[in-house]
């Protein structure tokens, strides 16, 4: 099938205002959005800028708005998109572009970072690994998953609003290690997300679990978060 693609242009050292423009593509049902922005800076304009590496929903790079919708290039499927009559591909929402659909995440990373993404252990080394049982493992299953996309906090409406608000990745990661039983900072960990513009920023809009690509119960997760603190710290 044939496909018309609009695609939201700026570079801001040249444009005064963004733009959009209109490619043709031809591509098959099953091909992803990705194949088909591929194609466009391949054989038509390589000028055109965005992100990919893995293209397989493994590196989170390639995270767009489609059709009004955060997701991954790599895993929209044309066939799912192709009832628009023109595929609109925009950058995501909520963040400063770089250029074309590139835009700059850093102010994401520094919140990850903020929550110590990592395991802290304490003062005692085992002699071999730090041993868990498979069932405090089960508790991280599904928030293990997440790629660092930031298509829930460019979807999440407080994160519009509210540049200070954590946001629901940095959440995630922060509920990742709060409930690992060998991490030894619980509390502290704790009282850092215990805010407003923490875990209790979060109004509840679902908007960050409806478009995880890795089907990570985000708000369920926030939630979870905040009954630990009303049962660990008050
Ligand atoms: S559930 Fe919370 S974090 Fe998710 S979109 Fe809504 S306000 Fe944002
Ligand atoms: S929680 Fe989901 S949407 Fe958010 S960054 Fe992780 S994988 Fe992406
Ligand atoms: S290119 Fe890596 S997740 Fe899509």
């Amino acid at each position: 099938m044939e496909l018309s693609f609009k695609i939201f242009r700026y570079d801001p050292q040249v444009d005064r205002e963004p733009r959009y423009e209109v490619y043709r593509v031809r591509a098959e049902a099953t091909e992803r959005v990705l194949d088909c922005l591929n194609r466009i800076k391949w054989e038509q304009d390589g000028s055109l800028s965005f992100r990919m590496s893995c293209g397989h929903g493994v590196c989170g790079s390639d995270a767009v708005r489609i059709n009004g919708r955060c997701a991954l290039a790599c895993q929209t499927l044309v066939k799912d998109v192709a009832q628009a009559e023109e595929v609109l591909v925009e950058p995501l929402p909520s963040f400063r572009v770089l250029k074309d659909l590139v835009v700059d995440l850093e102010p994401f990373f520094e919140k990850v970072r903020w929550v110590q993404p990592y395991l802290v252990g304490g003062n005692h080394v085992p002699e071999k690994e730090r041993l868990q049982s498979a069932e405090e493992r089960k508790k991280l299953d599904q928030v293990i998953r997440c790629i660092l996309c930031a298509c829930c906090v460019a979807s999440c409406p407080v994160t519009a609003e509210n540049d200070r608000f954590l946001g629901p990745a940095p959440l995630v990661w922060a509920f990742r290690y709060i409930f690992d039983s060998r991490d030894r900072e619980k509390e502290k960990r704790l009282r850092a997300v215990d805010t407003q513009d923490g875990a209790w920023g979060c109004r509840n809009h679902f908007e960050c679990t409806r478009v995880c690509p890795k089907e990570i119960p985000v708000t369920k997760s926030i939630n979870f978060i905040k009954r630990e603190i009303e049962k660990v710290l008050r």
